[in-house]
């Protein structure tokens, strides 16, 4: 049993976010959230929660408890493919860096030593649930999930499937290899981790392009039969869309083609929902499925601005995605960041309009991006009853972060941190709490994120973390 100890926060509601400045947060043997104390000082709180007298106490100093980052959207395999995109959008993108990338997991030698790297750098920005694509290979894929099992990272885990207009050096055989070698993954995944508490299958057709409709037909009945999750890619490029619309003529919409294949289910996450129409919108939101918005990813190739505010308007359920490496962070932090910048030059409009029509009610707040980072999350992966925020029940799914200022010579580890990122904190004592959380979200990185627990289990650690 363990209590952390000290500031923490969380976000209760959409735009809500709620700081304790003194608070204890007591965690059982399972990982499970005992009880949390909002005003406090240690041998109380052992006084007053029999049982958790010999409990061990974790402390944070200059810093926060926060939920842990949950990453809605990222390819894995594409990580040392990370900052490589040029001018490309995504169709030439695809072809230049992805598929000659993908391919090479044939090498399960390499498979090993990039996930195992992966993995280590989501976790270090405190990334504790993530809904990972792998690549076509059965044996690489299975390996992500022995490695996010062994780390304690909880993970959809998908072996892409692709049975058409993908180079031939890289695409499924036919529909039923697709098909069978997806029941494969889906099959191991549960045999390493038969409740699916830290590691879950997830169907990954890898959007409509590049599979047949047989293709998509055979995945939705897989995902009735198996009840599991599917992630997909829809709406993300012009001219992707123009495709779709050229390979699926009968089709009323690109959401149409995942529907008529059965595929939009209330575990459906589909990736960057940018340019839908109204009724694609309302189908989403009709089948239950959920939406990753990625929007580093989306500015990188160029994709377009997702217009979030409406989407979350219409009661659609949104987490956040880093696209890794349509994206070029793996920190959800980050990702958080662009949300909001995004959500401003929506808010912008075009140059002309953006003196004379300025749309503040698109404008994401500091505590909305946070949420999409935790809450909405978990909502999208379906572990909203589990993570997301402390509460008492939930497990304890966290980060330690720790502000700081670069140290000068002579300092102390203390205040000034050994290595300070995440804006002047406290140099000049003025802040508030909700300020200090400001500055994290615009200026921390990693280095603020000195412990991750999952299930409190402590998954990754830096030298500033001091128990
Ligand atoms: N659409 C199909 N495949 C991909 C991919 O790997 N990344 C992104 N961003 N979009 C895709
Ligand atoms: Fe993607």
């Amino acid at each position: 049993k363990t209590i952390y100890l000290g500031a923490f926060a969380h976000c209760v509601a959409l735009a809500e976010l709620e700081i304790v400045e003194k608070g204890a947060i007591g965690v059982d043997e399972h990982g499970v959230i005992g009880f949390i104390e909002k005003e406090v000082d240690v041998e109380d709180v052992r006084k007053r929660h029999e049982g958790w007298n010999d409990a061990k106490v974790v402390s944070v100093k200059d810093g926060f408890f926060f939920p842990g980052f949950i990453d809605t959207h990222t390819h894995a395999p594409q990580h040392p493919n990370t900052g490589l995109f040029g001018k490309t959008t995504l169709l030439d993108w695809l072809d230049k860096y992805t598929f000659p990338m993908e391919s090479s997991f044939s090498s399960l030698d390499k498979a090993s030593r990039i996930y195992t790297n992966f993995v280590s750098r989501t976790l270090s920005h405190g990334t504790t649930t993530c809904a990972y694509y792998a690549t076509r290979h059965v044996e690489a894929t299975n390996l992500l999930a022995d490695i996010c099992l062994a780390r304690g990272q909880r993970a959809l885990v998908g072996r892409v499937c692709m049975d058409t207009l993908s180079p031939e050096y890289y695409r499924d055989e036919s529909v039923e290899s697709a098909v069978r070698d997806s029941k494969a993954c889906i099959d191991y995944v549960r045999s390493i981790d038969a409740e699916g508490s830290i590691v879950r299958p997830i169907i990954t057709p890898r959007f409509a392009p590049s599979c047949t409709a047989p293709c998509l037909a055979g995945l939705g009945k897989l995902a009735h039969e198996a009840d599991a999750f599917v992630q997909t890619h829809v709406s993300e490029n012009t001219s992707e869309i123009a495709l779709v619309e050229e390979l699926f003529p009968d089709s009323k919409s690109y959401t149409h083609v995942y529907d008529e294949a059965s595929l939009l289910t209330p575990k459906t996450i589909l990736a960057h929902a940018i340019h839908l129409s109204t009724e694609e919108r309302k189908l989403v939101k009709e089948r239950g499925s959920k939406i990753s918005h990625c929007p580093a990813s989306n500015t990188a190739l160029t994709s377009g601005c997702c217009p979030v505010r409406e989407l979350l308007d219409e009661g659609i359920t949104i987490g956040l995605g880093t696209d890794v490496s349509g994206g070029f962070s793996p920190s959800i932090l980050e990702e958080a960041r662009h949300a909001i910048w995004t959500s401003r030059f929506v808010a912008m409009g075009t140059p002309a309009a953006a003196a004379s029509s300025l749309n503040n009610a698109a404008k994401l707040s500091t505590a909305e991006a946070l949420y999409l980072a935790t809450r909405g999350g978990a909502a999208v992966v379906g572990l909203e009853d589990k993570v997301g925020g402390f509460e008492v029940g939930k497990e304890f799914d966290a980060q330690m972060i720790r502000l700081g200022s670069v140290p000068e010579e002579g300092d102390k580890e203390g205040v000034f941190g050994e290595d300070g990122a995440g804006g002047p904190v406290d140099l000049f004592g003025f802040e508030s709490a909700e300020e200090k959380l400001e500055k994290w979200m615009y200026s921390g990185d990693d280095r603020n994120c000195v412990a991750v627990w999952v299930r409190g289990r402590l998954v990754h650690k830096t030298t500033r973390y001091t128990a």
